[in-house]
């Protein structure tokens, strides 16, 4: 149930590019329409405006180099293996996925079972992977929009926190559906990040559920 946290959300993030869903994220703390703070933002590229607005923020701000892991056989688990240990350094709590286009392995997918979430411009599970609002158009689709989901080891699976939809109008090319998605996409994250602050996400098997607010001050009266 939604219990009040005495001290804010831990959240890191974890981007590779512009970075507009972590802004989203910044901006709603900022407005305090989400109880959370930003520990860390890590990249995998050095030139990521994620990590420049990170920087902007006096957030942490860090690039983990993917190239002295290359040559090792396990070379994505090792960098994983390099990530969760930053992660446990910073005490992250929350785990999201914002633009990182580096597919995650079971080491950080086991660490942060059920508390690293990822945002897809798609309705999964249709469209999971890249060039998405170019497929939904291709395929005649009549709706597309975007997912929040909780991380497991397939790209873009993982059971669904929170969807947006949008219409495809007859004129849309990819970029002009993908710029009506993402504003969709600035709201839902942040309104899944507030969810999972207030405790009020419960996982079953494929499904979440999200749990009523307790009104601040009623009581909860449980049966004896
Ligand atoms: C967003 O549209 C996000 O949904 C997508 O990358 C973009 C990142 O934008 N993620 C995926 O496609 C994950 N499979 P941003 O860097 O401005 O947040």
């Amino acid at each position: 149930m939604s219990a009040s946290r005495i001290s804010p959300l831990r959240v890191a993030v974890l981007a590779s590019g512009r970075g507009s869903n972590l802004q989203a994220v910044i901006d709603a703390i900022e407005a305090k329409q989400v109880q959370a703070t930003i520990v860390a933002v890590i990249s995998n590229k050095k030139n990521a405006v994620a990590l420049e607005r990170a920087r902007k923020y006096a957030i942490k701000d860090i690039f983990v180099d993917p190239k002295p892991f290359a040559g090792q056989p396990d070379s994505r688990e090792a960098y994983d293996r390099a990530l969760l240990a930053l992660l446990q350094e910073l005490d992250a709590e929350l785990v999201l996925l914002a633009g990182y286009m580096k597919i995650v392995t079971g080491v950080l997918v086991n660490a942060y079972a059920n508390r690293m979430m990822n945002i897809h411009p798609s309705l999964l599970p249709s469209f999971p992977g890249l060039d998405v609002q170019k497929k939904a158009i291709e395929w005649g689709c009549k709706l597309a929009g975007c997912t929040v989901h909780f991380v497991t080891e397939g790209v873009d699976e993982g059971p669904i926190i929170v969807q947006a939809a949008v219409p495809i109008l007859d004129h849309d090319t990819p970029d002009s559906l993908a710029a009506r998605i993402l504003e969709q996409e600035h709201k839902i994250y942040p309104r899944a990040v507030q969810l999972f602050a207030e405790g009020r996400l419960r996982v079953d098997g494929r499904r979440v559920f999200i749990d009523q607010a307790v009104p601040v001050g009623e009581a909860v009266i449980s049966p004896s």
